[in-house]
């Protein structure tokens, strides 16, 4: 949770000040953390949870246990569709810690967050 904080504050949210800090933790404990990174064209924006699974895939990692997700909301800000998607594929059933700055919100199962997900073994179905 604390990286996930750190992290958030190298979000790049020039667009909607919507600051976003993650923090993926790898089968072998290793913590690789993401925020959110904002263009001027919007739609190229990339999610603090997505930012940090490509980070770790990128660095040879292939097995997740949790991922921490902090933003400075009252509610706990849950992660978009795109990275439940992302986090899904590269990550399975992975633990979903929701925090705000003060404290943990919630923890959820990915597979709750994506009930019936579409995932490779069906491109191998068809
Ligand atoms: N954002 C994230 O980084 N993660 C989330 O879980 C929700 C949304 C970012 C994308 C965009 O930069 C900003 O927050 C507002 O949507």
């Amino acid at each position: 949770m604390s990286a996930a904080r750190r992290a958030r504050e190298h979000a790049h949210a020039a667009f909607s000040q919507f600051k976003v800090g993650a923090a993926l933790e790898t089968a072998d404990g290793t913590i690789v953390t993401g925020c959110n990174v904002e263009n001027a064209t919007y739609g190229l924006t990339i999610c603090a949870e997505r930012v940090a699974m490509f980070k770790a895939i990128s660095e040879g990692h292939r097995a997740f246990t949790r991922i921490a997700v902090v933003a400075d909301t009252e509610q706990p800000t849950p992660p978009c569709g795109a990275c439940r998607q992302i986090l899904w594929e590269f990550g399975g059933d992975l633990e979903v810690v929701l925090a705000n700055l003060r404290q943990e919100k919630g923890v959820h199962r990915l597979k709750d967050l994506l009930p019936l997900p579409f995932d490779a073994r069906f491109l191998q179905d068809g």
